[in-house]
Protein backbone atom coordinates (compact mmCIF):
# COMPACT_ATOMS: atom_id res chain seq x y z
CA UNK A 1 0.00 0.00 0.00
CA UNK A 2 1.27 3.29 -0.69
CA UNK A 3 1.77 6.06 1.77
CA UNK A 4 0.12 9.01 2.09
CA UNK A 5 2.48 10.42 4.53
CA UNK A 6 5.81 12.10 3.21
CA UNK A 7 8.96 9.42 1.99
CA UNK A 8 11.94 10.82 2.36
CA UNK A 9 14.84 9.17 1.06
CA UNK A 10 17.57 8.38 4.18
CA UNK A 11 21.16 8.28 4.85
CA UNK A 12 20.55 4.52 5.75
CA UNK A 13 19.32 4.00 1.66
CA UNK A 14 21.88 5.67 -0.37
CA UNK A 15 23.16 1.88 -1.00
CA UNK A 16 20.48 2.03 -3.38
CA UNK A 17 21.34 5.09 -4.87
CA UNK A 18 24.59 4.90 -6.02
CA UNK A 19 25.14 7.39 -9.33
CA UNK A 20 21.65 8.16 -8.66
CA UNK A 21 19.91 11.34 -7.64
CA UNK A 22 18.68 11.66 -3.77
CA UNK A 23 17.51 14.66 -1.74
CA UNK A 24 18.02 14.74 1.76
CA UNK A 25 17.14 16.74 5.03
CA UNK A 26 18.82 16.48 8.32
CA UNK A 27 21.35 18.62 10.46
CA UNK A 28 24.68 19.83 9.84
CA UNK A 29 27.03 17.70 12.34
CA UNK A 30 30.18 19.25 10.65
CA UNK A 31 31.15 21.77 8.08
CA UNK A 32 34.71 22.15 6.82
CA UNK A 33 35.97 24.43 3.80
CA UNK A 34 38.98 24.01 1.64
CA UNK A 35 38.84 26.46 -1.24
CA UNK A 36 36.32 25.36 -3.50
CA UNK A 37 35.07 22.95 -1.62
CA UNK A 38 32.27 22.68 1.26
CA UNK A 39 32.15 19.24 3.08
CA UNK A 40 29.48 19.14 5.34
CA UNK A 41 28.73 15.68 7.37
CA UNK A 42 25.13 15.60 7.33
CA UNK A 43 23.12 13.85 10.24
CA UNK A 44 19.46 12.25 9.30
CA UNK A 45 18.63 10.68 12.33
CA UNK A 46 19.28 7.27 10.19
CA UNK A 47 23.20 7.88 9.94
CA UNK A 48 25.85 9.96 8.32
CA UNK A 49 27.16 11.24 4.70
CA UNK A 50 29.62 13.92 3.31
CA UNK A 51 27.98 16.11 1.02
CA UNK A 52 30.17 18.06 -1.06
CA UNK A 53 29.95 21.02 -2.08
CA UNK A 54 32.13 22.48 -4.90
CA UNK A 55 32.10 25.76 -5.98
CA UNK A 56 31.62 25.34 -9.90
CA UNK A 57 29.06 22.82 -9.51
CA UNK A 58 26.18 25.17 -7.84
CA UNK A 59 25.32 28.44 -7.72
CA UNK A 60 26.52 31.68 -5.92
CA UNK A 61 23.69 31.48 -3.30
CA UNK A 62 24.02 28.13 -2.57
CA UNK A 63 27.90 28.00 -2.20
CA UNK A 64 27.84 31.42 0.45
CA UNK A 65 24.72 29.76 2.17
CA UNK A 66 26.99 26.08 2.43
CA UNK A 67 29.55 28.53 3.61
CA UNK A 68 27.16 29.88 6.82
CA UNK A 69 26.18 26.86 7.56
CA UNK A 70 27.00 26.20 11.35
CA UNK A 71 27.02 23.25 13.43
CA UNK A 72 23.78 21.74 13.93
CA UNK A 73 21.84 24.06 10.97
CA UNK A 74 18.92 22.38 9.68
CA UNK A 75 19.24 21.81 5.93
CA UNK A 76 17.54 19.93 2.62
CA UNK A 77 20.13 18.67 -0.35
CA UNK A 78 19.99 17.60 -3.78
CA UNK A 79 23.06 15.64 -5.05
CA UNK A 80 24.29 12.37 -6.86
CA UNK A 81 25.31 9.66 -4.74
CA UNK A 82 29.14 8.12 -5.10
CA UNK A 83 30.51 5.48 -3.09
CA UNK A 84 33.64 6.67 -1.36
CA UNK A 85 35.34 4.63 1.14
CA UNK A 86 37.18 7.03 2.76
CA UNK A 87 33.94 8.87 3.86
CA UNK A 88 31.95 8.15 6.90
CA UNK A 89 29.46 5.57 6.08
CA UNK A 90 31.44 4.64 2.78
CA UNK A 91 29.15 7.55 0.77
CA UNK A 92 29.38 11.18 -0.51
CA UNK A 93 27.23 13.49 -2.22
CA UNK A 94 27.89 15.49 -4.89
CA UNK A 95 26.17 18.55 -3.91
CA UNK A 96 23.54 20.33 -6.84
CA UNK A 97 21.31 21.86 -4.11
CA UNK A 98 20.56 23.25 -0.76
CA UNK A 99 18.27 24.79 0.80
CA UNK A 100 18.72 25.98 4.62
CA UNK A 101 15.60 25.23 7.35
CA UNK A 102 17.34 27.49 10.14
CA UNK A 103 20.79 28.56 10.96
CA UNK A 104 21.55 27.34 14.20
CA UNK A 105 23.66 29.95 17.06
CA UNK A 106 26.17 28.38 19.36
CA UNK A 107 25.31 25.22 19.70
CA UNK A 108 26.33 24.48 23.18
CA UNK A 109 27.79 20.77 22.39
CA UNK A 110 30.95 21.32 20.21
CA UNK A 111 33.38 18.40 19.25
CA UNK A 112 35.50 18.90 22.54
CA UNK A 113 35.02 17.05 25.71
CA UNK A 114 32.26 17.69 28.12
CA UNK A 115 31.69 16.74 31.67
CA UNK A 116 28.87 14.53 32.48
CA UNK A 117 26.53 17.15 34.69
CA UNK A 118 26.91 19.68 31.55
CA UNK A 119 26.14 16.73 29.16
CA UNK A 120 22.91 16.24 31.50
CA UNK A 121 22.20 19.34 31.70
CA UNK A 122 21.85 19.74 27.79
CA UNK A 123 20.22 16.18 27.63
CA UNK A 124 17.71 16.99 25.01
CA UNK A 125 20.61 18.12 22.69
CA UNK A 126 22.99 14.99 23.78
CA UNK A 127 21.01 12.36 22.08
CA UNK A 128 22.01 14.07 19.15
CA UNK A 129 25.78 13.04 19.39
CA UNK A 130 26.76 9.46 18.04
CA UNK A 131 27.22 7.49 21.02
CA UNK A 132 23.61 8.23 22.64
CA UNK A 133 22.06 8.06 18.72
CA UNK A 134 23.81 4.51 18.94
CA UNK A 135 22.20 3.78 22.02
CA UNK A 136 19.01 5.22 21.70
CA UNK A 137 19.06 2.84 18.38
CA UNK A 138 19.86 -0.19 19.89
CA UNK A 139 17.28 0.17 23.18
CA UNK A 140 14.73 0.42 20.44
CA UNK A 141 15.97 -2.71 19.11
CA UNK A 142 15.88 -4.12 22.67
CA UNK A 143 12.09 -3.35 23.01
CA UNK A 144 10.95 -4.57 19.61
CA UNK A 145 13.42 -7.95 20.53
CA UNK A 146 11.34 -8.02 23.83
CA UNK A 147 7.74 -7.56 21.70
CA UNK A 148 8.30 -9.65 18.83
CA UNK A 149 9.86 -12.76 21.41
CA UNK A 150 6.41 -12.79 23.51
CA UNK A 151 3.93 -12.07 20.45
CA UNK A 152 5.64 -15.06 18.36
CA UNK A 153 5.30 -17.19 21.53
CA UNK A 154 1.30 -17.03 22.38
CA UNK A 155 1.65 -14.21 24.72
CA UNK A 156 -1.15 -11.26 24.90
CA UNK A 157 0.48 -7.52 26.32
CA UNK A 158 -2.08 -6.44 28.77
CA UNK A 159 -1.47 -3.30 30.02
CA UNK A 160 -1.35 -3.16 34.20
CA UNK A 161 -2.18 0.47 35.41
CA UNK A 162 0.08 3.23 36.75
CA UNK A 163 -1.63 4.81 39.47
CA UNK A 164 -2.40 1.90 42.09
CA UNK A 165 -3.93 1.83 45.38
CA UNK A 166 -0.86 -0.02 46.94
CA UNK A 167 2.32 -1.52 47.00
CA UNK A 168 4.00 -4.29 45.13
CA UNK A 169 7.87 -4.31 46.31
CA UNK A 170 8.19 -2.96 49.12
CA UNK A 171 6.72 0.14 51.02
CA UNK A 172 9.97 2.11 50.99
CA UNK A 173 10.39 2.92 47.22
CA UNK A 174 6.50 4.41 46.93
CA UNK A 175 5.85 7.50 45.41
CA UNK A 176 2.78 9.11 46.66
CA UNK A 177 0.12 11.06 44.76
CA UNK A 178 -2.79 13.16 46.11
CA UNK A 179 -6.34 11.08 44.68
CA UNK A 180 -9.08 13.26 44.96
CA UNK A 181 -11.82 12.21 47.12
CA UNK A 182 -10.30 8.86 48.05
CA UNK A 183 -6.96 9.98 49.34
CA UNK A 184 -3.51 8.58 48.03
CA UNK A 185 -2.47 6.57 45.17
CA UNK A 186 1.21 5.17 44.25
CA UNK A 187 2.87 5.20 41.11
CA UNK A 188 3.54 1.27 40.18
CA UNK A 189 6.49 -0.42 41.10
CA UNK A 190 5.37 -2.99 39.02
CA UNK A 191 2.92 -4.25 36.53
CA UNK A 192 2.80 -8.04 38.13
CA UNK A 193 -0.05 -8.15 40.65
CA UNK A 194 -2.45 -7.12 37.85
CA UNK A 195 -0.28 -9.46 35.61
CA UNK A 196 -1.16 -11.88 37.75
CA UNK A 197 -4.74 -11.58 37.19
CA UNK A 198 -5.13 -11.11 33.65
CA UNK A 199 -2.99 -13.90 33.28
CA UNK A 200 -5.62 -16.33 34.82
CA UNK A 201 -8.19 -14.46 32.13
CA UNK A 202 -5.48 -15.16 29.18
CA UNK A 203 -2.97 -17.78 30.13
CA UNK A 204 -0.10 -16.13 28.98
CA UNK A 205 0.60 -12.49 29.06
CA UNK A 206 3.07 -9.17 29.63
CA UNK A 207 2.84 -5.94 30.38
CA UNK A 208 5.41 -3.33 29.27
CA UNK A 209 5.57 0.32 30.96
CA UNK A 210 7.19 2.46 33.10
CA UNK A 211 7.77 1.71 37.00
CA UNK A 212 8.65 4.20 39.58
CA UNK A 213 10.76 3.76 42.85
CA UNK A 214 11.80 6.27 45.56
CA UNK A 215 14.89 4.54 45.66
CA UNK A 216 17.39 6.16 47.68
CA UNK A 217 20.46 3.98 45.87
CA UNK A 218 22.57 6.94 43.93
CA UNK A 219 24.27 4.03 41.79
CA UNK A 220 24.93 3.97 37.89
CA UNK A 221 22.20 1.26 37.84
CA UNK A 222 19.41 3.14 39.28
CA UNK A 223 16.40 5.08 37.73
CA UNK A 224 13.91 6.14 39.28
CA UNK A 225 11.34 5.65 36.44
CA UNK A 226 12.73 3.18 34.49
CA UNK A 227 10.97 0.36 31.77
CA UNK A 228 10.15 -3.21 32.92
CA UNK A 229 8.46 -5.83 30.97
CA UNK A 230 6.65 -8.32 33.24
CA UNK A 231 5.45 -12.13 31.09
CA UNK A 232 3.47 -13.86 33.56
CA UNK A 233 2.25 -17.06 33.07
CA UNK A 234 -0.68 -19.90 34.46
CA UNK A 235 0.69 -23.40 34.84
CA UNK A 236 4.71 -22.28 34.99
CA UNK A 237 6.68 -23.71 37.90
CA UNK A 238 10.09 -21.58 38.54
CA UNK A 239 11.84 -24.26 36.55
CA UNK A 240 9.48 -23.06 33.28
CA UNK A 241 10.06 -19.23 34.72
CA UNK A 242 13.96 -19.58 34.49
CA UNK A 243 13.60 -21.46 31.22
CA UNK A 244 12.01 -18.89 29.58
CA UNK A 245 14.30 -16.19 31.55
CA UNK A 246 17.10 -17.37 29.27
CA UNK A 247 15.47 -17.63 26.25
CA UNK A 248 14.12 -13.97 26.15
CA UNK A 249 17.67 -12.90 27.00
CA UNK A 250 18.95 -15.19 24.45
CA UNK A 251 16.69 -13.41 21.76
CA UNK A 252 16.93 -10.11 22.56
CA UNK A 253 21.14 -10.27 22.32
CA UNK A 254 21.01 -12.28 19.28
CA UNK A 255 18.58 -9.72 17.91
CA UNK A 256 20.81 -6.70 18.39
CA UNK A 257 23.65 -8.85 16.55
CA UNK A 258 21.66 -9.07 13.81
CA UNK A 259 20.37 -5.55 13.35
CA UNK A 260 22.55 -3.23 15.20
CA UNK A 261 26.17 -3.66 14.30
CA UNK A 262 27.42 -0.59 13.34
CA UNK A 263 25.81 1.05 16.60
CA UNK A 264 28.04 -1.83 18.26
CA UNK A 265 31.22 -0.72 16.44
CA UNK A 266 30.36 3.41 17.27
CA UNK A 267 30.16 2.40 20.43
CA UNK A 268 33.74 -0.08 20.47
CA UNK A 269 31.68 -3.09 22.14
CA UNK A 270 33.38 -6.49 22.00
CA UNK A 271 31.31 -8.40 19.63
CA UNK A 272 32.68 -11.37 20.72
CA UNK A 273 31.24 -10.76 24.55
CA UNK A 274 28.16 -10.80 23.23
CA UNK A 275 28.37 -13.61 20.37
CA UNK A 276 28.79 -15.89 23.33
CA UNK A 277 25.62 -14.84 25.08
CA UNK A 278 23.83 -18.49 24.02
CA UNK A 279 21.96 -20.91 26.16
CA UNK A 280 22.74 -22.83 28.50
CA UNK A 281 23.53 -20.22 31.13
CA UNK A 282 24.83 -20.88 34.11
CA UNK A 283 22.49 -21.58 37.59
CA UNK A 284 23.44 -21.55 41.27
CA UNK A 285 20.86 -21.69 43.89
CA UNK A 286 21.86 -18.84 46.34
CA UNK A 287 22.83 -21.70 48.91
CA UNK A 288 25.59 -22.34 46.83
CA UNK A 289 26.64 -18.72 46.11
CA UNK A 290 26.90 -18.15 49.70
CA UNK A 291 29.39 -21.22 49.86
CA UNK A 292 31.63 -19.72 47.03
CA UNK A 293 31.24 -15.84 48.73
CA UNK A 294 32.81 -17.25 52.34
CA UNK A 295 35.66 -19.79 50.34
CA UNK A 296 36.57 -16.48 48.31
CA UNK A 297 36.25 -14.32 51.35
CA UNK A 298 33.87 -11.78 49.67
CA UNK A 299 32.89 -10.16 53.18
CA UNK A 300 29.01 -8.63 53.34
CA UNK A 301 29.85 -4.87 53.30
CA UNK A 302 27.80 -2.74 56.38
CA UNK A 303 27.42 0.87 57.46
CA UNK A 304 27.17 0.40 60.91
CA UNK A 305 27.10 3.67 63.03
CA UNK A 306 28.05 5.37 60.18
CA UNK A 307 31.47 3.06 59.64
CA UNK A 308 31.85 0.88 56.78
CA UNK A 309 32.05 -2.91 58.12
CA UNK A 310 33.27 -5.71 56.23
CA UNK A 311 31.66 -9.48 57.81
CA UNK A 312 33.34 -12.50 56.61
CA UNK A 313 32.31 -15.18 56.05
CA UNK A 314 29.32 -13.49 54.67
CA UNK A 315 26.77 -14.97 56.47
CA UNK A 316 23.85 -16.76 55.15
CA UNK A 317 20.23 -15.06 55.16
CA UNK A 318 21.49 -11.86 53.54
CA UNK A 319 21.08 -10.06 50.38
CA UNK A 320 23.18 -9.97 48.00
CA UNK A 321 24.40 -5.93 46.66
CA UNK A 322 26.90 -4.98 43.74
CA UNK A 323 30.20 -6.05 45.15
CA UNK A 324 28.46 -9.63 46.01
CA UNK A 325 27.02 -10.08 42.73
CA UNK A 326 30.04 -8.78 40.58
CA UNK A 327 32.75 -11.23 42.92
CA UNK A 328 30.30 -13.72 42.14
CA UNK A 329 29.94 -13.08 38.16
CA UNK A 330 33.79 -12.55 37.55
CA UNK A 331 33.41 -16.16 36.90
CA UNK A 332 31.05 -16.07 34.33
CA UNK A 333 31.14 -15.62 30.29
CA UNK A 334 27.30 -15.66 30.26
CA UNK A 335 24.20 -14.37 32.42
CA UNK A 336 23.55 -16.51 35.72
CA UNK A 337 20.01 -17.20 37.29
CA UNK A 338 20.81 -17.29 40.94
CA UNK A 339 17.74 -19.22 42.93
CA UNK A 340 15.57 -19.87 45.86
CA UNK A 341 16.49 -17.31 48.48
CA UNK A 342 16.17 -16.48 51.79
CA UNK A 343 12.24 -15.35 52.07
CA UNK A 344 13.31 -12.19 54.37
CA UNK A 345 15.05 -10.75 51.42
CA UNK A 346 12.04 -11.29 48.69
CA UNK A 347 8.93 -9.72 48.09
CA UNK A 348 5.64 -11.05 50.00
CA UNK A 349 4.45 -12.57 47.08
CA UNK A 350 6.56 -15.33 46.25
CA UNK A 351 6.29 -19.40 46.98
CA UNK A 352 7.99 -21.36 49.75
CA UNK A 353 9.73 -23.56 48.61
CA UNK A 354 8.27 -26.94 49.37
CA UNK A 355 11.49 -28.57 50.15
CA UNK A 356 12.81 -25.98 52.41
CA UNK A 357 10.65 -23.30 54.23
CA UNK A 358 13.19 -20.99 54.94
CA UNK A 359 13.79 -20.01 50.88
CA UNK A 360 11.39 -18.64 48.24
CA UNK A 361 11.15 -20.29 44.54
CA UNK A 362 12.71 -16.88 43.79
CA UNK A 363 15.43 -16.23 40.87
CA UNK A 364 17.19 -13.33 39.50
CA UNK A 365 19.89 -13.28 36.74
CA UNK A 366 22.82 -11.41 36.47
CA UNK A 367 24.32 -10.58 33.70
CA UNK A 368 28.31 -10.60 32.97
CA UNK A 369 30.96 -7.29 32.45
CA UNK A 370 29.31 -5.88 36.17
CA UNK A 371 25.84 -5.76 34.02
CA UNK A 372 24.01 -6.50 37.37
CA UNK A 373 20.66 -7.83 38.20
CA UNK A 374 18.65 -7.38 35.08
CA UNK A 375 15.99 -9.78 35.83
CA UNK A 376 13.95 -10.74 38.99
CA UNK A 377 10.93 -12.99 39.26
CA UNK A 378 9.94 -16.20 40.92
CA UNK A 379 6.81 -18.54 40.99
CA UNK A 380 3.84 -16.90 43.34
CA UNK A 381 2.13 -18.25 46.34
CA UNK A 382 -0.98 -19.66 45.25
CA UNK A 383 -2.06 -20.79 48.85
CA UNK A 384 -4.71 -18.00 50.03
CA UNK A 385 -3.82 -18.45 53.43
CA UNK A 386 -0.17 -18.73 53.40
CA UNK A 387 -0.18 -15.43 51.19
CA UNK A 388 -2.78 -13.81 54.03
CA UNK A 389 0.15 -14.95 56.66
CA UNK A 390 2.59 -13.00 54.66
CA UNK A 391 0.51 -10.29 53.86
CA UNK A 392 -0.38 -9.97 57.45
CA UNK A 393 3.65 -10.30 58.41
CA UNK A 394 4.68 -7.32 56.08
CA UNK A 395 2.28 -5.17 57.87
CA UNK A 396 0.39 -4.63 54.65
CA UNK A 397 -3.22 -3.33 54.19
CA UNK A 398 -5.23 -6.25 53.96
CA UNK A 399 -8.21 -4.38 52.44
CA UNK A 400 -6.43 -3.27 49.73
CA UNK A 401 -5.10 -6.71 48.58
CA UNK A 402 -8.71 -8.25 48.94
CA UNK A 403 -8.72 -8.70 45.02
CA UNK A 404 -5.28 -10.80 44.83
CA UNK A 405 -6.58 -12.40 47.09
CA UNK A 406 -9.40 -13.39 44.92
CA UNK A 407 -6.68 -14.84 42.83
CA UNK A 408 -5.87 -17.81 45.46
CA UNK A 409 -9.72 -17.82 45.96
CA UNK A 410 -11.47 -18.36 42.67
CA UNK A 411 -9.28 -21.32 40.42
CA UNK A 412 -5.71 -20.67 42.39
CA UNK A 413 -3.16 -22.43 39.79
CA UNK A 414 0.88 -22.54 40.07
CA UNK A 415 2.43 -19.45 37.99
CA UNK A 416 5.26 -17.72 37.55
CA UNK A 417 6.98 -14.70 36.42
CA UNK A 418 9.65 -11.94 35.83
CA UNK A 419 10.34 -8.54 35.70
CA UNK A 420 13.22 -7.54 32.97
CA UNK A 421 14.41 -4.04 33.38
CA UNK A 422 15.42 -2.39 30.04
CA UNK A 423 17.15 0.09 31.06
CA UNK A 424 19.58 -2.51 33.09
CA UNK A 425 19.22 -4.59 29.68
CA UNK A 426 20.75 -2.05 27.46
CA UNK A 427 23.37 -0.66 29.74
CA UNK A 428 25.09 -4.42 29.70
CA UNK A 429 24.30 -4.75 25.84
CA UNK A 430 25.68 -1.07 25.21
CA UNK A 431 27.95 -1.18 27.79
CA UNK A 432 27.18 2.10 28.81
CA UNK A 433 29.05 3.14 32.19
CA UNK A 434 25.64 4.33 33.47
CA UNK A 435 22.27 3.94 33.30
CA UNK A 436 21.42 7.67 32.77
CA UNK A 437 22.39 7.29 28.98
CA UNK A 438 20.45 4.47 28.01
CA UNK A 439 16.55 6.11 28.67
CA UNK A 440 15.97 9.44 26.85
CA UNK A 441 15.11 11.75 30.20
CA UNK A 442 16.39 9.67 32.56
CA UNK A 443 14.83 10.54 36.32
CA UNK A 444 16.92 10.07 38.99
CA UNK A 445 17.22 11.57 42.35
CA UNK A 446 18.76 14.37 42.04
CA UNK A 447 17.63 15.20 38.61
CA UNK A 448 14.43 15.73 37.04
CA UNK A 449 15.35 17.95 34.07
CA UNK A 450 14.87 18.31 31.35
O1 LIG B 1 13.56 -7.31 40.96
P1 LIG B 1 12.41 -6.36 40.78
O2 LIG B 1 12.16 -5.36 41.84
O3 LIG B 1 11.15 -7.29 40.53
C1 LIG B 1 9.86 -6.87 40.37
O4 LIG B 1 9.49 -5.73 40.28
C2 LIG B 1 8.90 -8.02 40.15
N1 LIG B 1 7.56 -7.55 40.49
C3 LIG B 1 9.01 -8.48 38.72
C4 LIG B 1 8.09 -9.65 38.43
O5 LIG B 1 8.29 -10.73 38.97
N2 LIG B 1 7.10 -9.45 37.57
O6 LIG B 1 12.61 -5.58 39.39
C5 LIG B 1 12.76 -6.28 38.20
C6 LIG B 1 13.88 -5.70 37.37
C7 LIG B 1 15.25 -5.76 38.03
O7 LIG B 1 15.84 -7.03 37.86
C8 LIG B 1 15.98 -4.68 37.32
O8 LIG B 1 16.40 -5.12 36.03
C9 LIG B 1 14.92 -3.63 37.11
O9 LIG B 1 13.68 -4.29 37.16
N3 LIG B 1 14.97 -2.58 38.14
C10 LIG B 1 15.46 -1.34 37.96
N4 LIG B 1 16.03 -0.75 36.88
C11 LIG B 1 16.43 0.52 37.01
N5 LIG B 1 16.31 1.25 38.13
C12 LIG B 1 15.75 0.72 39.25
N6 LIG B 1 15.61 1.45 40.35
C13 LIG B 1 15.30 -0.65 39.18
N7 LIG B 1 14.71 -1.49 40.06
C14 LIG B 1 14.51 -2.65 39.42
MG1 LIG C 1 15.17 -7.58 42.24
Amino acid sequence: MESRYKTYQYVEQLPQFVGNEVELRGWVQNKTEKGKLVFIILRDGTGITQCVIFKNNVTEEIFSNAKSLTQESSIYIKGTVRAEERAPGGFEIDVTELNVYNIAKFYPITPKEHGDAFLMEVRHLWLRSSRQHAIMRIRSSVIKAIKDFFDGNGFKQMDSPILTPSACEGTSTLFETKYFDIGSAYLSQSGQLYAEATAMALGRVYTFGPAFRAELSKTRKHLTEFWMVEPEMAFFDLNDDMDLAEDLVEYIVQYVLKNNLKELSVLERDISKLENIKRPFYRLSYDEAVDWLQKNKIPLKKKINGQDVDIVPFPWGEDFGSPQEEALMEQFDKPCIIHRYPSDVKAFYMKRDPNNSKVVLAMDMLAPEKGGEIIGGSQREDDENLLLERIRKENLPEDDYQWYLDLRRFGSVPHSGFGLGVERTVKWITGASHIREVIPFPRMIYRIYP
